[in-house]
């Protein structure tokens, strides 16, 4: 999704705001740009990579060195296509303001027919567009007021989504920044502030950050900051300590991010429990969500809601909250779930979870749920995040910064989080604390089993290479192994851009089986669990229509090695913590398939790592 940058100081602005959005390539774009406030304000923007946004800055860097302020863009297309004129900063007609802008505004049509009567002309097809006439508007009909005035005074006009920075040649020593449902930081420097979507671009300069609220809109200079609401009202406002230094964000000696990612989840497993799990006796600590511990396990039902692997994780979490608590459980797109008027009161919980605790959707799910009246909960990784503020108790999955589009230990961090959240509403209703112990004990066991699986790396990239060519790719896994062929499968499209479905492994009958030819790889989650069987069974109904079985089973078993093309063993352990061992073999041979076809594997087409608009 789109990406913000800002600076205001003394060093050369121009390289620092680049280095910013190279930080926040990460999240997905299609085109950047920046705006400098020097003698005069100059923009330069377009279609493609910051690194050729870099080119063209360094080529014209006579005229822009030495500006000391300055503001930064990615754009991910939503209104408009990806081109040079709809990259943003903006300029209103003079020149005189520019603007970068996330989110989207719901009204712009309107805005802009009103703007094209009155004699604006517009450059871009973009809905960002409209904010930097419409202050420009203002401007012209009071000059009187400063830059702060005439930003809270358009926005009144405004309808959805923005977090925005404007700066103008007519007030050169400020950047105005208002933030309403796309997130922004402010990083506090040495006469030197530093402004971001998200603060993967401010950690190297500063690890002292503002979070800026919905509704409210800040004057940075560079002897201060002042944040007000959109109503005029000053806010007080709390320095927060950044927890995450650069190098966690930097590849590590890894090739992709993504790979770094996946083998950082033994030791991710180990920071989600880390001061919950508490071995000796035998009980899971969740500090976020303790004073309500008792609501939530009189809760009538759990509603969970999230979007992509998050959705994955949240189905793992109704398979264990139903069997160890008891609890009665649905999961639901957040996208769904927002729209379609569910049956939600003041007697259930609804769980949000996301590794951004930005999607849109999922925010939006939050919001419904609250106005219902439920109890809502998050799980969210990115600390200070929108949805992490927005709902009444929580827990942070601790993963760390995920960079890799595609996400992989922030799944697994979810997973292990749900896990413990299923035994702490069991305590005192349906497990003995034998029971929970007993289940702890096979979680804390987890990270040294999954760091196993990682050594199989080279296994794995010896049969993607085999399957590498294939146009399409079937999962099927049973029980807590299903959600993890949907994983799987959704891992592989991102990422290759192959075809995949995940399936219960049941279902192949009844559509799916039509496809299998002796051109279809079939990946079969063959643990052994409580459907091993009926899995077998399942491999014969592949095997004897020709398509070739990749089988992830449990060291040791014989009965699958015969039956199946290639085997990929992992530990053995029980069904309810087999999907974190399960999905780590379909990660690893996602990657090498996508990398081995020439696919950016951290920055896949189309895709963006948050998505903050519907
Ligand atoms: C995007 C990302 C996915 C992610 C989903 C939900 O589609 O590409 O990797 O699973 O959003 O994101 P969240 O941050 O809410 O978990």
């Amino acid at each position: 999704m789109c990406g913000i940058v800002g600076y205001i100081g003394w060093q050369d602005a121009a390289p620092l705001l680049l280095k910013g959005l190279k930080r926040l390539e990460y999240r997905g774009y299609d085109s950047a740009g920046i705006a400098l406030l020097g003698s005069t304000l100059s923009v330069i923007k377009q279609k493609g990579s910051v690194g050729d946004l870099e080119k063209d800055t360094v080529a014209r860097c006579a005229a822009l060195s030495g500006a000391t302020l300055g503001i930064g863009h990615t754009r991910w297309a939503t209104h408009g296509e990806p081109s040079d004129s709809n990259a943003h900063p903006h300029l209103n007609t003079a020149g005189d303001i520019a603007l970068i802008h996330n989110g989207i505004i719901e009204n712009y049509f309107s805005l802009k027919q009103e703007l094209l009567s009155e004699g604006y002309v517009f450059l871009s097809e973009t809905d960002s567009e409209v904010l930097v006439h419409l202050i420009d508007r203002v401007w012209k009909r009071d000059q009187s007021l400063d830059l702060e005035a005439v930003v809270r005074s358009a926005l009144r006009h405004v309808e959805g989504a923005y977090g925005l920075c404007v700066i103008s040649s007519r007030e050169p020593d400020r950047i105005v920044v208002a933030r309403k449902g796309s997130p922004l930081v402010i990083g506090i420097g040495v006469d030197e502030y530093f402004i971001a979507s998200d603060a993967a671009p401010i950690v190297e300069h500063t690890n002292k950050v503002v979070y800026l609220s919905d509704g409210e809109l800040a004057v940075v200079k560079r002897d201060g900051y002042s944040v007000k609401s959109i109503e005029n009202i000053e806010q007080e406002k709390v320095v927060t300590e950044l927890d995450f230094s650069l190098e966690k964000i930097e590849k590590g000696g890894f090739l992709h991010f993504m790979l770094k990612e996946i083998f950082e989840q033994p030791d991710v497993m180990h920071d989600v429990m880390r001061g919950r799990v508490r071995l000796e006796e035998g009980l899971v600590h969740l500090g976020g969500i303790h004073d309500y511990l008792d609501r939530l396990k009189r809760a009538r039902r759990i509603v969970i809601c999230a979007c992509g692997t998050s959705w994955h994780a949240a189905l793992i979490g109704e398979y264990l909250i139903e069997e160890f608590a008891r609890i009665s459980v649905e999961v639901d797109y957040a996208s769904e779930f927002r729209y379609r008027n569910p049956i939600v009161g003041v007697d259930d919980v609804v769980i949000v979870i996301s590794q951004s605790g930005e999607t849109a959707d999922t925010l939006a799910a939050l919001r419904a749920a609250k106005e219902k009246g439920a109890l809502v909960l998050g799980i969210c990784n990115v600390v200070g995040s929108t949805i992490a503020r927005e709902t009444l108790c929580g827990m942070y999955t601790h993963a760390g910064p995920e960079i890799g589009v595609a996400s992989t230990k922030a799944f697994c961090a979810q997973v292990v989080m749900l896990y413990m959240l299923a035994l702490a509403l069991s305590r005192g209703r349906t497990l003995s604390n034998d029971e929970i112990a007993l289940n702890l004990k096979e979680l804390a066991s987890v990270p040294e089993k999954a760091a196993r699986i990682l050594q199989l790396d080279s296994q794995i990239k010896s049969i993607a290479e085999l399957f590498k060519d294939a146009k399409n790719f079937l999962y099927l896994g049973r029980g807590y192994n299903f959600p993890v062929a949907l994983e799987g499968a959704l891992k592989l499209k991102e990422i290759s851009y192959i075809h995949a479905e995940g399936y219960p492994a049941a279902e192949m009958k009844h559509g799916p089986i039509a496809l299998i030819d002796e051109d279809m790889p079939v990946i079969i989650i063959a643990t052994r669990d409580n459907t091993y069987s009926k899995i077998l069974s399942n491999i014969e109904e592949v095997r004897s229509r020709k398509g070739r079985v990749i089988a992830i089973a449990n060291e040791g078993d014989k009965e699958v090695c015969r039956m199946a093309e290639h085997v990929i063993y992992i530990p053995q352990a029980s069904g309810p913590i087999t999907p974190l061992l399960a999905v780590i073999p379909l990660q690893l041979l996602a990657y090498h398939i996508a990398t081995l076809r020439g696919c950016n594997v951290d920055r896949p087409r189309n895709l963006a790592k948050s998505v903050t608009v519907e």
